[in-house]
């Protein structure tokens, strides 16, 4: 038996993860490159070999990343993480990410996961709270967390560093260590001031990390990453936030700031896991995959995810573990991936470099992606998508390698066997070399996709399509079908089992055209449940009618493709940032001496009543400073009086003294209209004194 399929023996089940995305942008191939796509394969290829296995990902709707996304485009994070939730699971389903569950890290389950493990750490008294320098933005009045802030990288001098991490050679960064610090918002350079956080001491797990990562196998990509951290040393990192976006941290006296969203969205694999038990009405299989010495678990990532998954989250579940409540178990392997590029250059959302998966989508079939992509993943270091090797992949491989003989199989047995599997005879030296390829290839792909060398894998699923076509080539059945009739429907019963085998070998790759090869043979179930060892047997019977044939690759014109590179040129391809748009004038522009002229105060409602006789009015009695005011206003239909009382409000006090209904009105509440015609009064924090000057 192959390696591969060896190791997994061991483990009668798996855990599978792919990182999950930020929902504050759509995603464009290099996603799929970086994780989804091999991750995907992988899987199918598991469920093929008959294997207990589960997929498991979901949208990271916490964190900076979002918050920053939902401040260019002027609307709230929840606007933010809904629409791009929405749009990113379709594009994956679009592309067939078999995902078992996709979920959310803002659902209630995510928040109650993160909230009882950072208690569980905070009661063993794991957690260290400490007061800590952070650079913090007199212009925006906030602490810059994470991606708040931008600078140079002290370790490869990358000069977009962001606040948490670098990019661009993976470190995960304290904020204070960038050099020339920026915000992120205003630009101008922060201050540094104490603020109070928790940390992990990572410190603390140093040895047992080292133990750990020595007893497993690791990608050459990301060991060189794993040791290098390790021979720093760990230290002693902050897992909560100056943030309100995020999962509150569950302490008093920690009301204003969140978890650190690192921190919790590893644990989102888990929620990920407790969802999809409650849709599948098993409330404990989670524990089967995530605490069952019995699983292996794999956590495809980018490379840019390495120290999370191979320390952080190790830390976090190791720590758990002291508890002795119940044991998690750690990850197997961490197939990370390097970067795909774009025709050269990074993708790009600001310089508008890249093709997203929700545009590619409307133009070519989602199979031509998965095996282009599949054949240039950058599995040990940086690759690029070009269009012309798309084109060329497309049209040479799929249409005329795979598809041509898929094809002319098919219409061979339709045209001169009545669309009938003919019988096999004896075989000559050449029929014995073709089954040979067939019975050696399953295991060959094997080996190399249990080892996660996935573009070497489907290279050994191609050449079985190329050997396929050279057979039918050299066995010229045009010719034997009028001297050797017996040796022709040997042939062609020999392309029909290829072509079988080559939908199964081939359908964690392409799976949406290795199931349409499947309907062709009109085989009974799908090419995804044959089982992949059957790929190497010659299961098709002779006498088997075919179906209708169908064409499996369109070619890809010239022209097509140049008009994809015109728009890559343009940066047509991709989403920009929202530019929030400006809002119509509704009045005549005034001066800022106009505007000093309004004299605004805060003021506290103290009583309200309604006034007798009026639909629309409401008597207000306000404090403001040291002054009693009566205001009468129109928001009767809006506000029951008690709803007021207590509220700190924003009033127009040099208003002219007005009369309505008899009753004297000084000064004006403000109150926003919005479009369903309801009338808001504007509240402040309660903590601003009333009489206080608003400017
Ligand atoms: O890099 C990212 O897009 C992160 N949202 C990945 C998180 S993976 C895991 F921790 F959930
Ligand atoms: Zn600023």
């Amino acid at each position: 038996m192959s390696k591969g399929s060896h190791e997994q023996s061991k483990y009668p089940r798996t855990l599978v993860t792919a990182a999950l995305p930020y929902a504050n942008g759509p995603l464009h191939l290099g996603h799929l490159a970086g994780a989804y796509l091999p991750a995907d394969i992988y899987v199918r290829y598991l469920r093929l070999k008959g294997e207990d296995v589960i997929f498991i990902s979901g949208s990271d709707e916490h964190g900076v990343a979002v918050t920053i996304s939902a401040e260019k485009e002027g609307v709230s994070p929840q606007q933010i993480v809904d629409r791009y939730h929405a749009i990113n699971k379709a594009s994956f389903e679009k592309f067939g990410m078999s995902f078992d569950n996709y979920s959310r890290t803002t659902l209630p389950v995510h928040h109650q996961t993160s909230q009882e493990f950072f208690l569980e750490l905070y009661r063993q008294n794991i957690l260290v709270e400490k007061s800590e320098k952070q650079l913090y933005c007199e212009k925006d009045r906030m602490f810059l967390a994470d991606r708040y802030v931008e600078g140079t990288c002290p370790v490869c001098g990358n000069v977009d560093a962001r606040g948490d991490q670098c990019e661009n050679c993976g470190t995960w960064l304290e904020q204070t260590q960038l050099i020339n610090p920026r915000c992120k918002i205003c630009g101008t350079t922060p201050v540094v001031r104490e603020t109070k956080h928790w940390y992990l001491p990572l410190g603390r797990f140093q040895k047992e990390l080292e133990e750990y990562v020595n007893s497993k196998k690791w990608k050459e990509n990301v060991r060189g990453y794993v040791d290098s951290w390790l021979k720093e040393g760990l230290e002693d990192r902050a897992i909560t936030r100056d943030l309100h976006w995020g999962i509150p941290v569950p302490l008093h006296g920690y009301e204003n700031k969140v978890i650190y969203v690192w921190f919790e969205a590893v644990l989102g694999y888990i929620s990920s896991t407790k969802e999809l038990s409650q849709k599948r009405g098993e409330p404990n299989l989670w524990k089967r995959y995530w605490q069952d010495e019995g699983t292996r678990y794999i956590a495809f990532i980018g490379k840019d995810n390495i120290v999370f998954h191979t320390l952080i989250f190790p830390a976090i579940l190791m720590a758990w573990n002291e508890g002795g409540k119940s044991r998690y178990i750690l990850p197997d392997a961490v197939p990370a991936n390097e970067f795909l590029n774009f025709e050269g250059k990074k993708f790009s959302k600001s310089r508008g470099w890249g093709i997203d998966l929700k545009d590619f989508i409307d133009i070519f079939p989602p199979d031509t992606l998965r095996y282009a992509l599949a054949l240039n993943l950058p599995e040990s270091r940086d690759s690029d998508f070009y269009w012309k090797d798309f084109q060329a992949r497309v049209n040479s491989e799929l249409a005329d390698t795979l598809g041509n003989f898929v094809n002319r199989t098919l219409q061979f047995t339709q045209r001169y066997y009545d669309g009938r599997i003919p019988p096999r005879g004896k075989l000559n030296n050449l029929d014995k070399w073709a089954v040979s390829q067939m019975q050696e290839t399953p295991g060959k792909v094997a080996a190399l996709f249990g080892n996660f060398r996935f573009r070497d894998g489907v290279v050994e699923a191609m050449s079985l399509a190329r050997a396929a076509n050279k057979y039918f080539n050299d066995s010229e059945p045009w010719k034997s079908r009028r001297d050797n009739p017996e040796q022709c429907a040997t042939t062609l019963n020999i392309c029909a089992q290829l072509t079988r085998s080559l939908s199964i070998l081939l359908s964690p790759v392409i799976p949406f055209s290795a199931e349409e090869i499947w309907k062709m043979l009109q085989l009974e179930g799908t090419a995804a449940q044959a089982g992949w060892d059957s790929a190497a047997e010659m299961k098709v019977e002779q006498g088997r009618e075919i179906g209708r044939l169908s064409i499996l690759f369109t070619k890809i014109e010239d022209s097509t493709i140049e008009e994809q590179i015109k728009k890559t040129a343009s940066g047509e391809n991709t989403e920009k940032p929202a530019t929030p748009q400006a809002i119509a004038p509704i009045k005549a522009q005034i001066s800022i001496d106009d505007f000093r002229k309004v004299d605004l105060r805060i003021a506290e409602v103290i009583s309200c009543e309604k006034v007798p006789k009026s639909e629309k009015l409401l008597r207000i009695e306000v404090q403001v400073g040291e002054e009693k005011r009566q205001i009468v206003a129109g928001i009767s239909k809006h506000y029951k009086p008690e709803d007021l009382i207590g509220k700190s409000v924003v009033i127009v006090a040099n208003l002219a003294p007005a009369k309505l209904m008899g009753l004297e009105s000084n000064g004006m509440l403000l109150a926003a209209s919005t479009d369903d015609g309801k009338l808001v009064v504007l509240t402040t924090a309660s903590n601003i004194d009333s009489g206080s000057i608003v400017r």
